[in-house]
């Protein structure tokens, strides 16, 4: 199988075993604590899931603005995301410290992670703006990720981190959330070798649906890895227990029995274009995946991002050597009325714009709202219909 990001093995942060797990939880209650950001606590899910090998914990500052520079460590790891736990106030927290990080998204704010705490610095205004920049290519306020990202705090707070829970994820998506480590496992349980990653934040309607049929055709693959994200969305997004029932459904109605596992990660989403293509290539690497599908505006918002810069990134920033996992590389894909089938534009030559079945984003949510069905060349009834549910309660 594929190996992980540079390491021979996977590197969870979560303790696994039961005694050290439950003297950790014991120690927590005795060491200082600090309430840290949805974000901070997204990187911990991943840190502790494996999904983020070979990292050991939260990034320093020279690591987190070399990595939005240039896209690696100080130590040369090739990296294209900051991962740090960034706060308004480290409340008295110092370097050297052993301290409790507590979790903003449970209630009561349970302990996520111990962390050993090896510095303590404050990012000047100039380095939030140019990881901003660097990461989003923009600090347009207006851009959710760059006022998430900015919203967090201006103090850095880094070192090796242990992972006692995966905080909802686990509780809330029992048959979905699944750790690198248990994908892995399940990849070599089933024997594939080749295995195509579908990242997503949507329901899945027939382009999405198609691209996945492509893409295990064209590279002879075993199986698709469809892994959605379970974090936090914009305003606007479907909710993850709507996109996993309607995913759910379509894998059950349209696609052969032991072809498609259906998993999720616990992360919030960036809406960093490129750089969190690139990401994603990093965590699917660290699966087992040999393959990752990217098409048109990947993790992208609004139009801050060219549609196919995402892939690009991968010939201009991706070093050769940098990555073993592949891109697997889509064209915008829609029905065709004149071939009566989902096609990649590419290969539809002698088309217009007209002769596709094209649909905003925003009419496709004002038909469902309305109880209207996308067309089946666009959406299938059945996935149609667990949509139009939830935005029919949604106004009710
Ligand atoms: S994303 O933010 O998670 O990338 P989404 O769930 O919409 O958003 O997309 C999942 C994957 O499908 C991405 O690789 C995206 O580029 C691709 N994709 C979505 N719709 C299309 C389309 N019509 N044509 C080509 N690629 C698409």
């Amino acid at each position: 199988m594929i190996k992980p990001h540079g390491s021979d093995t996977l590197n969870p942060l979560f303790e696994y075993d039961t005694e050290k797990h439950h003297a950790l939880i014991t120690e927590a209650e005795t060491l200082p604590s600090l309430l840290v950001s949805s974000a901070a606590a997204a990187n911990a899910v991943m840190l502790g899931a494996g999904y983020f090998t070979p990292l050991a914990g939260y990034m320093k500052l020279a690591d987190a603005l070399s990595v939005a520079k240039n896209l690696k460590t100080t130590d040369g790891l090739f990296w294209p995301v900051p991962i740090v736990n960034m706060v308004q106030d480290a409340q008295g927290v110092t370097a050297g410290s052993r301290i409790a990080l507590r979790d903003p998204n449970v209630e009561g704010n349970p302990v996520l992670a111990i962390m050993n705490v090896e510095a303590v610095e404050t990012a000047s205004d100039e380095d939030i703006n140019e990881m901003a920049q660097q990461m989003f290519a923009t600090q347009d306020p207006n851009h959710p990720g760059v006022s998430a990202f900015k919203s967090q705090g201006n103090i850095l707070l880094s070192g090796p981190i242990q992972v006692l829970n995966f905080s909802y994820f686990q509780t809330d998506f029992p048959d979905t959330f699944r750790t690198a480590v248990e994908i892995r496992n399940e990849i070599a349980e089933r024997g594939w070798g080749k295995v195509v990653a579908f990242q997503t934040r949507n329901p899945m309607h027939r382009a999405h649906e198609e691209l996945c049929r492509m893409a295990m055709e064209d590279l002879d693959a075993d199986g698709v890895l469809i892994h959605m994200l379970l974090g936090k969305l914009k305003p606007g997004d479907i909710p993850a227990h709507v996109r996993d029932a309607s995913i759910r459904k379509m894998v059950e109605l349209y696609f052969p029995p032991n072809t498609v596992m259906i998993t999720g990660y616990g992360f919030d989403m960036l809406y960093a274009g490129p750089r969190e293509a690139v990401l994603h290539a990093i965590f699917r690497q660290n699966c087992g995946c040999s393959h990752l599908i990217v098409g048109r505006d990947h993790a992208g918002v609004g139009d801050y991002y060219g549609a196919f810069d995402a892939q690009t990134i991968f010939d201009e920033s991706v070093p050769d050597d940098a990555l073993e996992i592949e891109i697997y590389r889509a064209d915008h894909t829609a029905w065709s009325k004149k071939l009566g089938k989902v096609v990649m534009m590419r290969d539809a030559p002698g088309h217009t714009k007209e002769d596709f079945i094209l649909l905003s984003g925003t009419k496709v949510r004002e038909m469902l709202g309305n109880g209207i069905a996308p067309p089946p060349e666009f959406s299938r009834p059945e996935v149609a219909k667990i949509l139009m549910d939830y935005y029919q309660n949604l106004d009710s």
